[in-house]
């Protein structure tokens, strides 16, 4: 039989519960979703709301501080922001020490780690200052890092940001602007993306977030617990489910599959294939970011004149798949990552970054979480159980 240990004989009933289906790991006031009814709401309003009204720092503001910034306020929140932008060069340094062709995810969690060496005065969890400073430090720097990391990719100089850019247009111009040639911003682009960022800004307890509470439990300061956060988005479970989706659609158009052979090999589970995009371990409704999203790939597309026959077999499956038994038994509808990819890909980033773009959307989620943990003063160190089933005592052999 199982051995349950003398750790569990004190603490009563123990559940078992893998993958965590049914434990709730904390209380939050920050992020409600009805995956039944496809309902997902930032501090309470609505998703489709803040994407028509809002904008990817004025919802970072939301989430983090629970309330609408003021004018003012949401002035001084993005003037701190493009005030911070600049990396110390020492930090500049560590890309050089990467190989050429390193992932940028890894070198991502590996400056933000990095972070709190060259930020050493902000690390209290509990001084309210700090925490403001590094919220400040942590927003404005990432988009740097990660357009740094994507030119490392590329072999190609990097650029200093741009105080007079906004957060998302100064990202855009780091990453496809080369020294000495004006990059030309498009504000459909920039809208574009601010809005893919926003819809990514915070889904509660999903592994990564789980992650940087479970790092911050043990007050570990917040570039350590997000760093954390980072590594667990880096997994494909997680962060890698829209370059699948890229992946599935080429390979469909590269093989010259009609979508209704394709449809087939999913329902018959030929080789494990899924249509990938589709389905969520909480929405059994339609993804309320995915309908977003739908009508941003198709304008953006149009005005990009990005790879049209992707987003048509796309849209192809998407009709197959909706008004399939297969997937309309199993509640199986797009997710968020159906259509990501082919924007991300017509505004000319390769599939590498697109996780990245990822971790930079899901970055006010992780601040508001790890403040609220920090904030809760009957926060306690995260410490799973486990059901021991090796061998229960033995002698170590004589003679040996
Ligand atoms: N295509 C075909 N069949 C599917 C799909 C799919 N995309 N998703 C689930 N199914 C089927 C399963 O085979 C299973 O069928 P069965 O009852 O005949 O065995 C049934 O639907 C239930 O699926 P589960 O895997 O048990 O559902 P779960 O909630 O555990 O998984 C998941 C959710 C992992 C997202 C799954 O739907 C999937 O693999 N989808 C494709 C990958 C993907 O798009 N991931 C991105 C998720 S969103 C995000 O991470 C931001």
């Amino acid at each position: 039989g199982l051995n349950i240990g003398p750790l569990l004989k004190d603490t009563g009933l123990v559940t078992y519960d893998p993958g965590f289906m049914n434990t709730a790991n904390t209380k939050s006031a920050i992020t409600y979703i009805d995956g039944d009814e496809g309902i997902l709401r930032y501090r309470g309003y609505p998703i489709e709301q803040l994407a028509e009204h809002s904008s990817f720092l004025e919802v970072a503001y939301l989430l983090i501080y629970g309330e609408l910034p003021t004018g003012d306020q949401l002035e001084d929140w993005d003037q701190n922001v493009r005030m911070h932008t600049m990396l110390h060069e020492d930090l500049k340094g560590f890309f050089s020490g990467f190989p050429r062709d390193a992932h940028p995810m890894p070198v991502l969690s590996s400056a933000v780690s990095a972070l709190s060496t060259f930020y050493a005065d902000s690390l209290d969890p509990f001084d309210e200052e700090q925490v403001h400073i590094s919220t400040i430090r942590l927003l404005a720097k990432l988009p740097v890092i990660a357009s740094y990391a994507f030119k490392k990719s590329l072999g190609q100089p990097m650029l200093y940001p741009d105080n007079s850019l906004n957060l998302v247009e100064n990202f855009l111009r780091l990453s496809f602007g080369v020294p000495a040639e004006p990059y030309e911003l498009d504000p459909d682009v920039v809208k574009a993306l601010d809005l893919l960022l926003m819809l990514h800004a915070d889904h509660e307890q999903n592994c990564s977030t789980s992650t940087v509470r479970l790092v911050g439990s043990s007050q570990a300061n917040m570039f350590a617990s997000i760093s954390a956060g980072i590594n667990a988005l880096y997994g494909p479970l997680h962060g890698g489910a829209n370059e699948a989706v890229l992946n599935m659609l080429r390979k469909i158009q590269a093989e010259g599959i009609k979508p209704e052979e394709f449809m087939e090999k999913v329902k018959n589970k030929e080789d494990g294939v899924k249509l990938m995009g589709f389905g969520h371990r909480v929405y059994k409704n339609y993804d309320p970011r995915a309908k977003i999203i739908k009508s941003t790939a198709e304008d953006i597309l149009n005005k990009l004149g990005g790879n049209d026959e992707l987003l048509d077999i796309a849209r192809r499956l998407e009709e197959k798949a909706l008004a399939d038994d297969y997937f309309v038994e199993r509640r199986l509808y797009p997710n968020v990552d159906f259509y990501t990819g082919v924007i991300y890909k017509a505004m000319g980033f390769p599939e590498k970054m697109f996780t990245v773009l990822f971790a930079l959307g899901r970055l006010p989620g992780w601040i508001a979480q790890w403040r609220e943990l920090m904030e809760d003063k009957t926060t306690k160190i995260g410490r799973p159980r486990q059901i021991y089933t090796g061998v229960q005592s033995r002698d170590y052999p004589a003679g040996r």
